[in-house]
């Protein structure tokens, strides 16, 4: 690797209040995030150099942090201006910031929680770079999914880097050739491994209500707020993969992929097979609002 590639590829991050070389960011073998996914994060996009929902990312954040009773160590102001500075060094156009807050490194593995007067939390930010991600060619030609038992915890509402069953239902996705899952829970869609699921029939959205069965997406807030707006129908409910097979059209959202539409869901062909007019719209919608309230 030349020098030039290798300083490009270098990123800064931010950790605890510096800034620092990718490879020269060190974390505690003890902290709880590695041992024990004691931690929570966001992930927060970058489109024209600016932050898409950067509010509602961090209310969510404070809120994840007090259902696990720590503390936010990064006032919102605080918060805002990292994310900044880590996108003018890291020069990001389109991309995403990720942030992470583990309950710190105590001096030993317990599973009792440390004292915070004794433990400060971990606060991790680096940024992704994703040119193209607005105009992301799987938008044109839409996801296919399949479909799998929800197995995860019973606080999916907690945004926490438990991640090792959304990531074995990706990798069962990728063997069979389908781009994500949709999981599964007592016959009705919960959402997809890393983001929201939805369907569009007669015209009529059709998502699942909040609750601590999956996580709130500040995506679908802001979907959902856009589609009153624009006279779309929208109806918060469960719904079943039979439902789903027979759908007009599908999407999912999330704060990496907005709107994207959906073509297949277990080899069942949504609509015609290609990206529906509904699905497209809401996400042209979503890029142009949300980049209008970007900062
Ligand atoms: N994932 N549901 C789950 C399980 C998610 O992990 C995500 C986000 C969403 C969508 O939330 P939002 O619209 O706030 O991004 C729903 C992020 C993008 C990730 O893990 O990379």
């Amino acid at each position: 690797m030349g020098l030039i590639e290798e300083h490009r590829m270098t990123r800064t991050v931010y950790l605890n209040g510096e800034y620092f070389l990718e490879n020269e960011a060190k974390i505690s073998i003890f902290d709880r995030g590695f041992l024990m996914a004691d931690a929570v994060y966001e992930v927060t996009s970058v489109l024209d150099g600016k932050l898409i929902d950067f509010k509602g990312h961090a209310d969510r954040l404070n809120r994840s942090l007090d259902e696990l009773d720590m503390k936010n160590p990064i006032p919102y102001e605080e918060l805002l201006t990292v994310h900044r500075e880590l996108v003018r060094l890291n020069d990001i156009d389109e991309g995403l910031v990720y942030l992470q807050i583990s309950r710190g490194a105590p001096s030993d593995r317990d599973f009792v929680y440390p004292n915070p007067d004794e433990t400060d939390p971990t606060v991790v930010l680096f940024t992704q770079n994703k040119p193209g991600l607005a105009n992301s060619p799987s938008a044109k030609k839409g996801l296919k999914i399949i479909s799998i038992d929800d197995e995860r915890w019973g606080r999916r509402d907690i945004k926490t880097v438990q991640l090792l069953y959304p990531s074995m239902g990706k990798m069962m996705a990728k063997k069979v050739g389908a781009d994500d899952a949709w999981m599964v829970q007592d016959g009705y869609v919960t959402e997809g491994t890393s983001n929201n699921a939805y369907i569009i029939k007669n015209n009529k959205i059709v998502t699942r209500g909040l609750s601590n069965d999956i996580l709130h997406g500040i995506t679908r807030a802001a979907v959902l707020r856009f589609a009153k707006e624009a006279q779309m129908q929208v109806e918060e409910r469960n719904f079943t993969l039979d439902e789903a097979y027979e759908a007009d059209e599908a999407f999912i959202t999330s704060a990496s992929t907005f709107v994207m539409p959906v073509v297949e869901i277990d080899g069942n062909k949504i609509g015609h097979g290609l990206p529906g007019s509904n699905s497209s719209r809401l996400r042209e919608i979503y890029l142009e609002e949300s980049k209008k309230l970007a900062i």
